[in-house]
């Protein structure tokens, strides 16, 4: 690796983390020199990449300054990125930020790439923001919606993998099928904090970042956030109020539009079969009973660990290297 850019992984040892390694390697993202950090306890851990093997550092002693990275993911909790990010970016390291610390800033794009990858401008020294799982899954099937007849109001279900979670979730999960832990058999109607308008964080997260991603401030949307016994791959049920009538018809020839989305016509995809794709599905597509010619249901599936974490945030990185000619340090 002599040509290419200094990369940082903060995080590295999570579940994103790894999805974080699998992605650049499979995409042959071009790093020249890849730093692997998490927290002290990890300190020393190997972690291999590319065939070969990297030692992971503490974040709170790794010096930005010094080491000058151009690009770091990170994917470490909101508490990290809060710390961490603005220091890297004060040394002029380019932050792709996996929580949610940033998301709602003014000054922070909000990204995915197929959708609104016009917003990013890049220069040395920012932060942008990957948005919540469901809602980047999501936006792929809104947005040509929306460009197509309007969106007065969205009202969606998630079932949402334990991978979303974290590995200690994850292994729990696989543990023998723990009969303690309350996801073993069991669904659970809350992720992240309650709201004080009964709605969870993250059923917000939905509504705010759909409407920063869509460029839809005034977006009517409502949410059922569910964790599900599931490894990994989030599913969703979404019921759109049009605008203007769309048929089903329709309505297939504008997502078949869409990057990054497949549109199955004929039966329905699970998160098993999704899980490892990098393609969001769509399937289910159907004229809403309760709405009528302006409502469509559909059933929405994706790999919450590709797209949904890692690999949106890598490609946000490869649109930010095709939009600059990006001079290496
Ligand atoms: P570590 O493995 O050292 O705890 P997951 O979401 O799968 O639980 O992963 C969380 C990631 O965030 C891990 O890489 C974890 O590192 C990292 N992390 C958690 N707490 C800290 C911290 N205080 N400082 C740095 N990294 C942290």
């Amino acid at each position: 690796m002599t040509s290419g850019l200094k990369v940082a992984i903060v995080g590295a040892t999570g579940v994103v983390g790894n999805a974080f390694l699998r992605v650049l390697e499979q995409r042959r993202f071009p790093i020249r020199q890849l730093f692997l950090l998490a927290s002290d306890r990890s300190h020393g851990q190997s972690l291999s990449f590319a065939e070969h093997e990297y030692s992971v550092t503490s974040v709170a002693s790794f010096d930005w300054d010094e080491h000058k990275i151009d690009i770091a993911f990170f994917s470490a909790g909101n508490d990290i990125s809060r710390r961490y990010a603005p220091i890297a970016r004060e040394a002029g390291c380019i932050v792709i930020d996996n929580s949610s610390a940033f998301r709602y800033d003014a000054d922070i794009p909000l990204i995915v790439p197929e959708v609104n990858g016009d917003d990013l401008s890049p220069k040395k020294g920012m932060i942008i923001a990957n948005p919540n799982c469901s809602t980047l899954q999501m936006s792929l099937v809104l947005a040509p919606i929306y460009r197509a007849a309007g969106i007065k109001r969205v009202i969606v279900a998630t079932y949402q993998a334990v991978s979303g979670a974290g590995q200690g979730l994850l292994d729990t999960l696989r543990e023998s099928h723990s009969s303690l832990s309350s996801i073993h058999a069991n669904v659970i109607p809350q992720i992240d904090v309650l709201e004080d308008n009964g709605y969870s964080r993250e059923e917000m997260k939905m509504l705010w970042e759909s409407r920063k991603i869509l460029r839809i401030p005034d977006l009517l949307l409502s949410a059922t956030a569910v964790r599900v016994p599931v490894e990994n791959g989030h599913s969703q049920a979404v019921v759109i109020e049009t605008s203007i009538p769309l048929s089903e018809s329709e309505a297939y020839q504008c997502l078949e539009s869409q990057r990054g989305l497949t549109v199955l016509k004929e039966g329905w995809v699970t998160p098993k079969e999704v899980s490892g794709q990098d393609n969001v599905v769509v399937s289910r597509v159907r004229q809403d009973l309760a709405f009528g010619e302006t409502g469509l249901s559909c059933w929405i599936v994706g790999d919450n660990l590709l797209k949904g974490a890692a690999l949106n945030a890598v490609q946000i990185a490869e649109r930010l290297l095709d939009a600059v000619n990006f001079s290496f340090r």
